[in-house]
């Protein structure tokens, strides 16, 4: 039993994927979109106020009349694409969370919005159409490997016309010097994020080298363990840069955050705008 602990306990390396499903999870995507949904928790999407005014400094910023065609890439229940929508883009979103693409269709249909919503790997996307405008929001670009990040910021690309725009957010170096690393165990009576009944959850938060932080859950329960792994690579403005222009992109423009707020190196996130 000691031997077994320790082995699902030990730090894994770098950028090691977790086996088990994490967002399109039957059990934690109900989670997860329930976390998208509170609009006063920063979870899963940005608080409600947040997302607001993130859309109208896009909508300002990259006018739908000049760049029309929108794709969302990982646009979780849709909270972004309905507001995209409305400001006049044509959108495509595209998840690989079941749970969430449901939503956002209903949710799309309940409002007669004309959204096209694709459930999807971001990383394998191959659409046969180019775009004038994708978002990737709430830093989900720096919770993949390095080798992933190159995949999505060449996709990205690939499913641009030329002069079409890229906006996407990171984590600051901000964020990974607040990051305080530690151990620590909860047992979960049946209201639990990660499973139904009851477990054991053993919790490890870690940094490692390149400003990567690994955020380790095992749960154990009577009938199984699972570990979940989730990384994140914490950026400087120089490093977002260099990884955007080694796709042969242009950077319009840098900002705090995705509502357009002015760089300054505390901030916890950065934002890019790239041109193609
Ligand atoms: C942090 S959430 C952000 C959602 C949305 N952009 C927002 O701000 O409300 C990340 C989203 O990316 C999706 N996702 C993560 N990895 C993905 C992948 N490989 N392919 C498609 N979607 C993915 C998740 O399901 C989730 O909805």
């Amino acid at each position: 039993m000691f031997h077994q602990l320790c082995t699902l306990l030990e730090k894994p390396p770098l950028y090691t994927k977790s086996k088990a499903a994490f967002w399109d999870d039957e059990y934690i995507s109900k989670q997860m979109l329930k976390a998208h949904l509170d609009p006063g928790f920063e979870g899963a999407s940005r608080k409600l106020d947040f997302i607001d005014s993130s859309a109208a400094w896009i909508k300002k910023t990259v006018n739908p009349t000049l760049y029309p065609t929108l794709l969302d890439i990982g646009c979780g229940p849709g909270i972004y694409a309905e507001r995209f929508a409305k400001a006049g883009y044509q959108v495509t979103g595209i998840d690989f969370s079941k749970r969430s693409i449901a939503y956002a269709k209903d949710m799309a249909a309940q409002q007669g919005l004309n959204i096209k919503y694709l459930y999807q790997n971001y990383l394998s996307m191959d659409l046969k159409e180019t775009f004038d405008f994708c978002t990737m929001i709430y830093c989900d670009y720096g919770a993949l490997s390095s080798d992933d990040r190159q995949i999505i910021m060449s996709r990205g690309y690939r499913h641009l016309r030329q002069g079409g725009r890229f906006l996407l957010d990171v984590f600051s170096m901000t964020e990974y010097d607040a990051f305080q690393e530690g151990q620590s165990w909860k047992m979960c009576n049946g209201d639990g994020f990660w499973k139904d009944g009851e477990y054991i959850e053993l919790s490890g938060r870690y940094k490692y080298p390149g400003n990567v932080t690994l955020e380790q859950t095992i749960v154990i329960s009577d009938a199984d363990s699972a570990a979940y792994y989730l990384w994140n690579t914490c950026f400087t403005k120089d490093l977002l840069i260099q990884e955007a222009l080694a796709a042969g992109f242009h950077v319009c423009g840098i900002f705090s955050d995705v509502a357009g707020g002015a760089y300054q190196e505390e901030c916890p996130t950065i934002a890019v705008l790239l041109e193609k």
